[in-house]
């Protein structure tokens, strides 16, 4: 059960204790978790009957990706109804009784919302195109005229974050050409303008909607990108996202982002239960550089968390990995917050394949990876997933982990052009395969129809054959799976209270060795990742408490990560 209350714990500040600042969240995509009723995609009750493989598992809480009333377009991130279940996923009374099963487990519910657009099938965007330019209903959303003599150009420079414009242009009732309206994904996708109030109104009602259901917090969609630079000015041109401030963008990471997340904060604040351990939380999707920027989203009145996705960017090279650790690290000390890390989601290729190219090579974004592209190598991404993961795990503050990756599951990179579904494949004219390769439905049994992901042998993506030997059935038990890894890792984590702990480096190690303990509840945890070219002996006398690969002659091998408890 949630909210025990402990000593004078208070549930809603910052204290060093609350549930949030150390938890493991794990990551359900509702399409492909599972499936109850054998029609290919996965759905809330499918959800609500496996939720003891989390409890099995060891973590704290998981987030739902979107299951809101929406046509599809972008796998739920385009929503008609932020306040309904769609079909596909069930009904509200599915997500009440998937809510009630999760707490009655131990297991808190984060779930998806998505301020910085809607769905076209909303009502408000309808509303919008039948109404006149200039009126109350558009004023919710983007709406200008093209420049041009004619208006036949986009009203700035702006490009879709799927490829193409970042604008369409509407038909009058007449058929003429209208105005254009902005969309930063796809055209499906209209934006919000948050210098509206009546759209800040709507979202913190729909936060107050589901915390009213008792959800635990929410994850928030494009976090960054909600405020626009006034007047929406053209864009730098060649802007570099991987190097460059994201501020110097006009779309994103704009100063009065701060404002909403203030008034957001204190709305969740008012569900936390004095006493109890029930802070319901807040944590922002920002891809924001550089670091320093993104810890303005955790300052102390302002949002719980925010995924730190420069760590999940970083090559598997040792002194990368570092920097980027400290920099995470110092960063969030520097506003009192826990740092947040994840190594793969929805949207990036997942991290057994990321990690399985030579390490500059690795891809990582909504590029994905297809048939003609060089393929990973299945099985150095395995290892090196897993020592990633194990050094991920040891690390101060929060962790996120996607569904699958519990079990090895690589990316599927065969998948046919015929079966894709995310609109970055269509929208960047077939150049980038898109994301679907991380979303295929994960496998359970391996004997049974879609590998137990359902009932039947539907299932809205290809399972390529490897999934079958990482079922979960097929794991479960076994000495050196995954899985069983996982449930290690997270165990130990928590006995020795890593992700409370203080990290110290040892400048011990060579240099493609990281080497660091972690001071927690229990004392000193020491952690090795070996990066480099051959073995590195471990400490005589030290007791393993973990390691993401066999340890052969008490040395540890390349691209293995130990745990152990130093003589
Ligand atoms: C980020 C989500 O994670 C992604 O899946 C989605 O396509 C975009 N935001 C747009 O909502």
């Amino acid at each position: 059960m949630l909210g025990t209350p402990s000593g004078d714990q208070s549930g809603t500040t910052r204290d060093d204790r609350a549930w949030w600042r150390d938890a493991v969240i794990y990551q359900v995509y509702p399409r492909s978790w599972a499936d109850s009723d054998g029609d290919g995609i996965g759905d809330l009750p499918g959800i609500t009957s496996r939720l003891e493989h989390l409890v099995a598992l060891g973590v704290d809480a998981v987030w739902l990706s979107p299951f809101y009333t929406s046509p599809q377009r972008d796998a739920g991130y385009d929503v008609a109804d932020f306040r309904d279940v769609d079909p596909i996923f069930g009904t509200l009374a599915d997500a009440d009784a998937l809510v009630a099963r999760a707490h009655d487990l131990g297991l808190r519910v984060i779930v998806d919302v998505v301020p910085n657009h809607t769905s076209d099938e909303h009502a408000w965007f309808r509303e919008a195109l039948a109404s006149e330019p200039g009126s109350a209903a558009r004023a919710r959303y983007l709406f200008r005229d093209g420049r041009g003599d004619a208006g036949e150009l986009p009203p700035n420079n702006w490009q879709s974050m799927f490829g193409g414009p970042a604008w369409s242009r509407t038909t009058s009732p007449d058929g003429s050409p209208g105005q254009w309206y902005l969309h930063l994904f796809d055209a499906s996708q209209p934006d919000l303008d948050w210098t509206n109030p009546e759209v800040g109104d709507e979202l913190e009602s729909v936060l107050r909607f589901w915390l009213d259901r008792d959800v635990d917090g929410f994850r928030i969609d494009v976090a960054h990108g909600l405020v626009k630079a006034d007047g929406l000015p053209d864009g730098p041109e060649n802007f570099d996202p991987a190097t460059q401030a994201t501020a110097l963008q006009p779309m994103f990471d704009q100063p009065g982002v701060h404002e909403i997340y203030r008034a957001w904060r204190r709305l969740v604040d008012e569900y936390a239960v004095p006493g109890a351990d029930r802070d319901r939380i807040l944590c922002a999707e920002a891809w924001v550089l550089p670091i320093d920027s993104l810890a303005h989203y955790v300052r102390p009145d302002e949002l719980h968390q925010s995924f730190n996705f420069s760590f999940l960017m970083t090559p598997w090279i040792a002194s990368e990995l570092r920097i980027s650790i400290d920099e995470g690290l110092t960063s969030v000390a520097a506003v009192g917050a826990p740092q947040t890390w994840v190594l793969s989601n929805h949207d990036v290729v997942r991290h057994a394949s990321r990690l399985g190219y030579p390490p500059q090579a690795g891809r990582t974004r909504s590029e994905g990876i297809g048939p003609d592209d060089p393929q990973p190598d299945p099985a150095l991404g395995l290892r090196r997933a897993r020592a990633a993961t194990a050094l991920m795990l040891a690390l101060p503050g929060s962790a996120y982990l996607y569904q699958g990756e519990e079990l090895g599951l690589p990316e599927a990179t065969l998948l046919p052009d015929e079966a894709r579904q995310d609109p970055t494949w269509e929208r960047s004219n077939h150049t980038s395969p898109g994301r679907d390769g991380c979303r295929v439905p994960v496998p359970w049994e391996a004997d049974r129809p879609s590998f137990g992901f359902g009932p039947t042998d539907a299932t809205w993506l290809p399972q390529p054959q490897s999934y079958r030997d990482l079922a979960v059935d097929r794991q479960d038990g076994v000495d050196g799976s995954t899985l069983e890894l996982y449930r290690t890792l997270l165990r130990v984590r928590r006995d020795r209270g890593l992700g409370r702990g203080e990290l110290t480096w040892a400048d011990v190690a060579p240099a493609d060795v990281l080497a660091f303990e972690v001071t927690g509840d229990a004392g000193a945890t020491a952690v090795l990742t070996n990066l480099g070219t051959e073995p590195v002996p471990i400490p005589p006398g030290s007791r393993v408490l973990a390691a993401s690969g066999p340890l052969p002659d008490s040395a540890l091998p390349v691209d293995t990560t130990v745990w152990f408890v130093p003589a």
